[in-house]
């Protein structure tokens, strides 16, 4: 008997996404996606688990014998103590939203933020020189540490970082103690624009019911290129701006394609390729 639907048997890989809530995670979507793309025996599904809850539910998908899980808010801090052992990388950014089960028990945590940064960026801009000149980045919050951290590892020679709360920027370079990081005013002075070789936005400021990001690209180099985190709309009015000017730009939805990868090819097996197609699938309703 050949049944229309995918099914489940003793041996297919388990993995999906915790988080309070979770319905709205795309996740799910994209890697469902991959599996069915590559043949996958395996399934990845979102589990909703209230934060209260959390320790116990890691615990338990490992004793059910999941492959790894991702971790989303609130709980991206709260899986760091859970975890056997840390990558250099979830260290250092502070927050974990990979997790991986260990066949010995053990519990592998991993923040591919950064990765997914980086890797979109190359990804659409191949010619991309991090080293090439200053980077600009607007916010203080989770997403700027990763994008900071990332930036810094590639080489980038001076970062200027501008917060609403300017305190909270100041923390966060205290923190990261790196002499490459400069905190400068918000909103900017067009000074500080003037030599960037990168833009990126790390708040929420464009996104869907959010506030619009007041920012003057006026004297911001042809040659730098803008990118935002934020991904809904996927050309933000930071994005127009930029491409209006003749900047290039790079949309954020590729950000969250790439940061999927390390956690499927460690669960499924094979490092997954971000396609146009599927940045279709996973914007288009279910
Ligand atoms: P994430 O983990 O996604 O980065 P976050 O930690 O809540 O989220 O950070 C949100 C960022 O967006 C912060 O830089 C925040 O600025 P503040 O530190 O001043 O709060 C910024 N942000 C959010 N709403 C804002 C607004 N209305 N004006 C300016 N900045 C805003």
């Amino acid at each position: 008997l050949r049944t229309p639907y995918r099914t489940l048997s003793g041996t297919s890989r388990l993995a999906g996404v915790m988080g309070w809530p979770v319905s709205h995670s795309k996740s799910p979507r994209l890697h469902g996606y991959w599996l069915a793309k590559y043949g996958i025996d395996g399934c990845y599904m979102p589990l909703p688990v209230e934060p209260d809850n959390f320790q116990g539910a890691l615990k338990s998908l490992r004793n059910l014998g999941f492959s790894g899980v991702n971790v989303t808010i609130p709980q991206k801090e709260m899986a760091m103590p859970e975890c056997d052992e840390l990558s250099d990388r979830a260290r250092r950014i502070g927050a974990v939203n990979t997790v991986t089960f260990a066949k010995d028990g053990r519990m592998l945590g991993d923040n591919t933020d950064g990765f997914g940064f980086i890797e979109n960026l190359r990804q659409e801009a191949p010619n991309i020189d991090f080293a090439s000149g200053p980077a600009v980045v607007l916010g203080a919050g989770g997403a700027s540490r990763a994008v900071l951290i990332a930036l810094l590892d590639e080489g980038s020679p001076e970062i200027r970082i501008t917060n609403r709360t300017r305190k909270r920027a100041e923390d966060l370079a205290t923190e990261i103690n790196d002499p490459r990081i400069n905190v400068v005013n918000w909103p900017l002075d067009p000074a500080s624009l003037a030599d960037a070789a990168l833009v990126v936005n790390t708040t929420s400021l464009g996104m869907v019911g959010q506030p619009k990001l007041e920012i003057d690209l006026e004297g911001l180099p042809q040659t730098a290129l803008v990118t935002d985190i934020v991904y809904a709309p996927l050309i933000t009015d930071l994005l127009a701006q930029a491409k209006k000017r003749g900047n290039q730009v790079v949309d954020g939805l590729g950000m969250l394609l790439h940061q999927a990868r390390p956690g499927f090819h460690r669960w499924f097996g094979i490092d997954p390729e971000v396609t146009p197609e599927l940045r279709e699938f996973v914007l288009s309703p279910d």
